[in-house]
């Protein structure tokens, strides 16, 4: 009885990250993944908190799963972000039987197993972050991920953020900045490099923070050794921040050609006003002095970016400003987000004057410009000669593989599984959609 479990991941990385976890936890306690949510017996929604749609979505799926096929109730687990702030609520209510945050998730086969055997009694548990446990764990998880790329894994070197971006929720639902220890890190990216693994991406919310809490090496010098390790083509990392985005990592990264040339650096407005009231801590000026910096030492790049419209208080000058800066830095993609209030938040009680018809109006000429740009630079990539790593057949065509170039954009080619996890020179030929093709030099 209620031996198979579906999970279904919301938002970010670091969910997807913790999803691993959880399905480790539910195989080790005897638990069996079922191939869909409608075949489960468990149900687990790893939920996301960011904007109140990814909030919405998670709660309407929740709502929608309590019964399977000929009536039968099925076991809901709210957890992740969003269960943080409103899973007790969601259990409470009878939506789900059990709530439980982002740092129970190598413990939720337990959780459930309890819960079974002690007769179904609802309940929400959180736990504060922990720990070297954790750390383990977490390294097991990656290593047994499932990632759509087989040559690539997300490792975690930070959790939890303590920026306070005013319209950010992430501090609240994710807790403190815990940098795991650098030593562990180096021996399982090479543990990982050994298995044959070519790429890799150092993943936190804000990584240039690394060793700050723990008085650990600063986030350039593992950045370093990371880019010594034997065997590793490609290293990424995600989030910079733009206040701790120092020119010692520009300078880390000229000095190494596998650290990868697509570098996202999130600017979310274009106005000092509104960065001031966002609590980020840059103004443009220093930005740019980032930009220029990069620009002076790195001869390609791509440059990506988050950006949020109609933060409270934003007029159309202001705006007109986030326009201006897309303009001159013309990055090669950008997140882009109308402003979602967020309970909790301190710019959750600053007035809004904005519709939500107005706030979208911005949003859809932001996108518009930013389409130009990146199809423009795009195709400035044509007759270049790209770096990539062949990851997978193509799902179009089984003569055709795919894989993305040292500035991470997709890339299509004609090979075949011969080429599969090697790193093959490419002349770039045209562009479709979002894609570039190219062809073997
Ligand atoms: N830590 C990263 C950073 O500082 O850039 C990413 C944090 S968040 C998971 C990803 C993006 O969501 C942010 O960069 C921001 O653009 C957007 N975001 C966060 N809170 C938001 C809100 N309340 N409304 C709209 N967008 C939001
Ligand atoms: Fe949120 Fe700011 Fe932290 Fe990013 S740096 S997670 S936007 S508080
Ligand atoms: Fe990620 Fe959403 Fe949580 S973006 S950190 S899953 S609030």
């Amino acid at each position: 009885m209620h031996r198979t479990f579906f999970i279904e991941t919301f938002g970010c990385q670091m969910n997807k990250g913790d999803s691993d976890l959880m399905r480790l936890s539910l195989e080790k306690a005897g638990f069996i993944e079922a191939n869909t949510s409608e075949e489960a017996e468990i149900c687990l929604f790893n939920t996301c908190s960011v904007r109140q749609h990814a909030e919405d979505r998670a709660v309407s799926r929740i709502e929608s799963t309590k019964y399977g096929k000929g009536g039968r109730k099925k076991i809901v687990v709210i957890a992740g972000c969003a269960a943080q702030r409103i899973g007790d609520d969601i259990v409470k209510s009878g939506r789900a039987d059990i709530a439980v945050g982002p740092y129970q998730s190598p413990m939720i086969g337990e959780i459930v197993k309890d819960y079974i055997e002690n007769g179904f009694k609802c309940r929400s548990l959180f736990v504060s972050q922990n720990t070297e446990d954790f750390q383990e764990r977490l390294n097991e998880g990656l290593i047994n991920s499932r990632e759509e790329n087989p040559w690539h894994k997300w490792v975690t070197i930070t959790h939890g953020c303590e920026n306070f971006c005013t319209y950010c929720i992430v501090p609240y639902v994710r807790g403190k900045l815990i940098s795991f220890p650098s030593e562990r890190i180096i021996q399982f990216i090479k543990d990982l490099a050994a298995q044959g693994i070519m790429e890799i991406t150092l993943l936190g919310q804000n990584v240039n923070q690394y060793g700050q809490d723990s008085g650990d090496i600063p986030f350039y010098k593992l950045l370093e050794k990371t880019a010594q390790v034997e065997g590793l083509e490609k290293i990424n990392f995600l989030t910079s921040h733009p206040m701790d985005f120092s020119t010692e990592i520009v300078r880390v990264m000229a000095d190494h050609p596998n650290i990868s040339r697509g570098i996202h650096l999130p600017l979310q407005s274009g106005s000092d006003s509104v960065l001031k009231r966002m609590n980020r801590k840059y103004t443009m000026k220093s930005y740019m002095d980032i930009i220029e910096a990069i620009n002076r030492t790195l001869p390609d790049y791509a440059i990506s970016t988050d950006l949020i419209v109609g933060f409270p208080g934003e007029t159309e000058d202001q705006f007109n400003e986030t326009l201006d800066a897309v303009k001159k830095i013309r990055y090669d993609e950008a997140f882009m987000y109308a402003y979602s209030p967020r309970k909790g938040t301190p710019s959750f009680k600053l007035e809004e004057k904005l519709s939500r018809n107005e706030k979208i109006d911005r949003l859809n000429r932001l996108i518009s410009l930013q389409r130009e740009i990146s199809l423009e630079k795009l195709k400035s990539r044509i007759d270049k000669t790209e770096n990539a790593i062949a990851e997978r057949i193509s799902k179009k065509s089984s003569e055709e593989i795919s894989g993305k170039t040292s500035l991470n954009h997709p890339v299509v080619f004609r090979g075949d599984a011969g080429d599969l996890g090697r790193v093959i020179p490419l002349r770039i030929t045209e562009v479709r959609g979002s894609t570039l093709f190219g062809e073997k030099i």
